[in-house]
């Protein structure tokens, strides 16, 4: 039904636009539609952020513009979103940085297994947006500009079967992001990697054609995902985040002072998405054993690190494009690691 669902939104934004409206984003008001695609539930902070930021957009210049939010993948998956705003099709779309990869090098830098010390790290490092700035225009040739960023967690691994040690992962086949360095880092681990889109994970699971994925605790609720994967390991490999990516031509077409109504909105949607989050992964995390009958297993992570350290200096010699970025979040571990 969610699928019947998901091609008849798409289909019906792809007649439109196949109709050649190129007012295709004009109301019938006159109002210039904004539209913004994500892959996840209404319930998920992300979803919260981009209330906030239709709220404010159309606060400031809501004779002009209307935001229409389009969630659980309705506009496709990722991929297929990110080429839709690349043409100018939609607006707006959140993807998570392993999407981002194939646009622009750079990016890959988030695949990279544990490269935060921790989250506090992260969170400075990617809260700095006079230094992510130049990051962001990174994919300008692509058509397409990150204007924010949201939490996405920490990724670990979940499957049928529990994951207590490294060798637990030996020969089975684990979903990861359509990202080569994350197909690396699976493969590191002597497991098979499966990339394929967020949607198709839980079907995948659910008829064995994986044995689980990795991802943030929200997959195990808002997904479902933890209906049909029982053990979840902190083996805490990555943090990725999640990117509002906006059309340039569109970002381009704004007045100084819309740009600056588009940005402020973007930086709220951020606070908003930051301070949902913790909530939610703590609120996740009851449901998920207590509804879902999910297991959560501490593990030892260093026995994991090991694996999958020699993957920096590989990473670092094949695409020099990361190598700054690599620098700076290595002196943000230090300072933190001193700070403690
Ligand atoms: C998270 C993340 C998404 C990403 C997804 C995935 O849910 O927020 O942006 O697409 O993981 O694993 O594909």
């Amino acid at each position: 039904m969610k699928k019947f669902l998901k091609r008849l939104a798409a289909g019906i934004l792809a007649a439109a636009l196949a109709a050649g409206l190129s007012g295709c984003s004009m109301a019938t008001s006159g109002k210039r539609i904004i539209r913004i695609s994500h892959a996840q539930a209404e319930t998920h902070p992300e979803h919260l952020g981009l209330l906030a930021f239709k709220q404010y957009v159309e606060e400031q210049l809501g004779d002009k513009y209307e935001v229409q939010i389009f969630p659980n993948e309705i506009l496709g998956s990722a991929q297929k979103a990110i080429e839709l705003t690349q043409t100018g099709a939609i607006d707006f779309v959140v993807a998570g940085t392993a999407n981002l990869e194939t646009f622009a090098d750079v990016y890959e830098i988030f695949s990279m297994p544990y490269l935060f010390d921790s989250e506090d790290v992260y969170r400075s490092v990617m809260e700095d947006t006079d230094y992510m700035q130049n990051i962001y225009q990174s994919t300008d040739d692509a058509g397409f500009r990150v204007v924010t960023w949201y939490n996405a967690g920490t990724r670990n691994f979940y499957a049928k079967t529990p994951i207590r040690t490294p060798d637990d992962l030996k020969g089975k086949k684990i979903r990861v992001q359509q990202s080569p360095a994350s197909v690396a880092m699976v493969q590191s681990f002597g497991a098979a990697a499966a990339p394929m889109g967020f949607g198709e994970v839980y079907t995948a699971i659910q008829q064995g054609v994986i044995d689980g994925a990795e991802n943030n605790e929200l997959a195990l609720t808002n997904n479902k995902h933890g209906e049909v994967a029982k053990y979840y390991s902190y083996n805490k490999h990555q943090m990725v985040p999640d990117m509002l990516v906006g059309n340039l031509k569109f970002l381009n077409s704004l007045s100084p002072k819309e740009y600056e109504v588009f940005k402020e909105a973007a930086r709220r949607s951020t606070e908003v998405e930051l301070a949902e989050w913790d909530k939610s992964i703590d609120a996740a995390k009851v449901k998920a054993k207590t509804e879902m009958g999910v297991e959560f297993i501490d593990v030892d992570v260093d026995a994991f690190k090991k694996m999958v350290l020699p993957l920096h200096e590989k990473m670092l010699n094949d695409n020099p494009k990361i190598r700054d970025l690599y620098q700076h979040i290595q002196e943000e571990n230090q300072k933190l690691k001193g700070g403690q």
